[in-house]
């Protein structure tokens, strides 16, 4: 997982394996990794946390979100709020339909659990391109109107989220996103 992080992120500090053993001891069930069966190589994961969503600044970061990044303020008891904190894909492995695979293996899991909804922060990977001449929030409503497309929120639209507000500062040092991010949200049909 470290070496895909690398791979997808290359200007960015992976996950260490501190943190991925911590999620792994508070929220074993919210963590799923996609393994190509001949090679038993990992190729993609998705890691989440249960949070109470009002105990949180809505304008947070991902580091308040995940505890920096060890998910230690994962709350089963009191959290109504699956929190994706990470998907990724090996680039090698990209439009394969396994980044589908793990939103559902998320959508799955918040039905079983009984969740209200996901939140996540979806960086904003496409706007550097466009930051000389539109703002974030004009950047956002070109995107969900189809007329722009983002390399992760356009992903994410598709596949049944709506976007909540725009979050400044939501990624420190992050060149792709300029540290812009917007809440998205996916609601539980069930409830
Ligand atoms: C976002 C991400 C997880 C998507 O993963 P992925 O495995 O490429 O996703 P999928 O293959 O399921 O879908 C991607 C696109 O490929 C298309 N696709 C799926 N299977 C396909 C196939 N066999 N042939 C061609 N296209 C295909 C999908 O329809 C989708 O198109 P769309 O974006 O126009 O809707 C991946 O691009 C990634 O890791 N990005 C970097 C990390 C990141 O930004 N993560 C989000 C956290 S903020």
């Amino acid at each position: 997982m470290i070496e895909v992080c690398g791979r997808v992120y290359p200007d960015a500090r992976p996950w260490t394996e501190a943190q991925l053993t911590s999620h792994l001891r508070v929220f074993p069930d919210g963590q799923f990794v996609v393994e190509e069966i001949d090679t038993g190589r990992i190729v993609g994961m998705a890691a989440s946390l249960v949070v109470r969503w009002d105990d949180y600044d809505f304008h947070a970061g991902w580091r308040e979100w995940t505890a920096g990044g060890f998910f230690t303020n994962h709350d089963p008891e009191g959290g109504r709020t699956l929190y994706g904190a990470e998907v990724m894909v090996d680039p090698a492995y990209q439009r394969r339909g396994i980044g589908k695979r793990l939103y559902k293996a998320r959508r799955d899991l918040v039905r079983r659990l009984g969740l209200r909804r996901i939140r996540a922060g979806a960086r904003l990977r496409g706007y550097h391109r466009h930051a000389a001449r539109l703002a974030p929030e004009q950047y956002v409503e070109r995107v969900v109107a189809g007329e722009l497309r983002d390399p992760t929120l356009s992903f994410q639209l598709r596949e049944g989220f709506r976007v909540l507000a725009v979050v400044p500062s939501y990624l420190a040092n992050d060149p792709e996103s300029l540290g812009y991010a917007v809440v998205i949200e996916w609601l539980n049909p069930d409830l």
